[in-house]
């Protein structure tokens, strides 16, 4: 059957510039728009992309008019529970904000408690699929990412055996984060009568977690860089799922993240001091001097300055760089934090910042505006993440012309390349997440620096690389028409 409309919901926890915790929001806010930009290329087929996320208290109620666009009701063992869909526009896209009892008037995106959680995105994800049917709108695909909207594909399974408005959706699921499953929703399930999964190939205790069921149910699963879709099939990082995963891998693709590259262009960037293109540089070191000043660093002459920009969680790797910092003390060097999260690793950066005064400072929160200044604004970016599903802060530092020192991981070891080669190489890549492979490699990017012309070959590189969205959208579409009926429509694609 052709279609000439494909109907695409994408259901996820954050989507930029709404409400962002970490790169999951930039790829729900960048790529339905960068899918629509397609649109031109699809003879005969329209594309209509709409976006669900929960309407957590952070963000401001003003985003969408004060009357919902649609109320309806999800049914529980108890009664029904009412939900409000709230209507905004990203670009073109309708944006369903999801409000409702169990959706807090107050805290984060997250909470510490697994059980309020659970129940937050439990509703969402059961919500998701009734606005649908409220809307009169029958998805082609749904598009869940994260244990967040997990149960979303599970419950459309369910439906799909015996509800025709659902009968011909088809459901993705994204990997971006495979260790955070959804543990402590069971409770929750349980109030909203959703069933175990009975899915022979998944471990016991994944019959009835959020992620796993997603997993088992979904008709196509993605992970956000190849590299990460292999890795997430060993023990090393397959987190006790790597059989189920490897019993799916016919059904398993990693699609490269891509960046908005007008969203994070330096030439173009009004909240960097001095904007710059990969010809001409030189502004690049007023943004550094300003910087220094902003955090109250006297700069030191001839010292590369490093930094660090992320979500301090073990995942990040960022006790190996205070051990690091320590073992390269002999070299000059002076470096910038920007970050917040397990208060063990913020307490270890303001531990470096007190022993190492001159050299070091730790901002000890989530602010964009400071990161847009540090990545055009710095030398070096610190990625040594144990394991990165893609990682978009490497991404953004090196259009920003800042080079990384990375783990030679999942989206890392996809998106960095580092040759002997000066002109040929974007960052510097380490094997083993150790505190010391991360210091030879700093031993190895403070040598670049000292010599200028490779250090500008380098950055030029890293800059001319393509991160955008095109290609991975494209791959993302294929794989949308692939899964429908409309196959014929794929000789449509120019
Ligand atoms: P993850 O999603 O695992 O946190 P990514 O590298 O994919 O890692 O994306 C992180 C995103 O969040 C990037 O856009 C990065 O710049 C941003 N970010 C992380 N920490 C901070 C912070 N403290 N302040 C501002 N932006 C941050
Ligand atoms: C997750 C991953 C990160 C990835 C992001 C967006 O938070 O940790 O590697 O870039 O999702 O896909």
């Amino acid at each position: 059957m052709k279609h000439n409309v494909l109907r695409i919901l994408f259901a996820a926890a954050e989507a930029a510039p709404f409400v962002k915790v970490g790169g999951l929001g930039d790829v729900v806010g960048s790529l339905p728009p960068a899918l629509l930009d397609l649109s031109p290329s699809l003879k005969g087929t329209q594309l209509d992309i709409r976006v669900a996320i929960p309407f957590h208290a952070v963000i401001p109620r003003q985003v969408a008019p004060s009357q919902p666009e649609v109320t309806f009701s999800i049914s529980t063992p108890a009664g029904p529970k009412q939900a409000h869909a709230y209507r905004a526009d990203l670009r073109g896209i309708p944006v369903y904000f999801i409000d409702g009892d169990p959706i807090p008037r107050e805290g984060g995106v997250y909470s510490l408690d697994t059980q309020k959680d659970g129940e937050k995105f439990t509703f969402f994800s059961l919500a998701c699929l009734e606005l649908c049917r409220a809307l009169q709108w029958k998805p082609d695909i749904l598009h869940a990412h994260d244990w967040h909207a997990a149960l979303a594909i599970h419950q459309l399974a369910e439906l799909r055996e015996h509800d025709p408005f659902f009968r011909s959706t088809r459901g993705v699921l994204t990997v971006h984060n495979l260790p955070y499953m959804g543990a402590g929703t069971d409770q929750a399930m349980r109030a909203y009568g959703i069933k175990p999964r009975l899915d022979p190939r998944l471990p016991p205790w994944g019959s009835y977690q959020p992620l796993p069921m997603g997993l088992a149910a979904a008709d196509h699963i993605t992970t956000v860089s190849p590299t990460y879709s292999r890795e997430i099939l060993t023990p090393e990082f397959g987190c006790g799922l790597e059989t189920f995963l490897q019993s799916r891998a016919s059904s398993l693709t990693g699609i490269l993240n891509g960046l908005d590259m007008k969203e994070w262009d330096p030439a173009t960037d009004h909240l960097i001091k001095a904007p710059f293109n990969r010809d001409d540089l030189a502004p690049r070191e007023e943004n550094r001097k300003a910087l220094l000043e902003e955090v109250g660093l006297d700069p030191w002459s001839d010292a590369p300055l490093l930094i660090l920009v992320s979500r301090f969680d073990r995942q990040k790797g960022i006790d190996l760089v205070s051990d690091a910092l320590r073992q390269v003390q002999s070299e000059p060097w002076q470096a910038i934090f920007l970050g917040s999260g397990d208060p063990l690793l913020e307490e270890s950066a303001r531990r470096l910042e007190l022993d190492l005064p001159s050299r070091v400072r730790a901002v000890l929160r989530f602010d964009s505006q400071l990161s847009r200044r540090m990545f055009a604004g710095g030398d070096v970016l610190l990625m040594p993440s144990r394991y990165e599903p893609c990682g978009l802060t490497q991404m953004i530092a090196m259009r920003y012309g800042c080079l990384p020192v990375a783990h030679a991981t999942g989206g890392l070891r996809d998106t960095i390349i580092d040759l002997g080669e000066p002109s040929r190489s974007s960052g510097f890549l380490f094997e083993t997440a150790s505190a010391s492979a991360l210091a030879a490699t700093l031993r190895r990017a403070f040598a670049a620096y000292a010599n200028r012309p490779s250090w500008v070959a380098r950055q030029r590189f890293a800059m001319s690389q393509d991160f955008s969205w095109s290609r991975s959208a494209q791959a993302y579409l294929d794989l949308y028409f692939a899964l429908t009926d409309s196959t014929q429509n794929q000789g449509d694609i120019e």
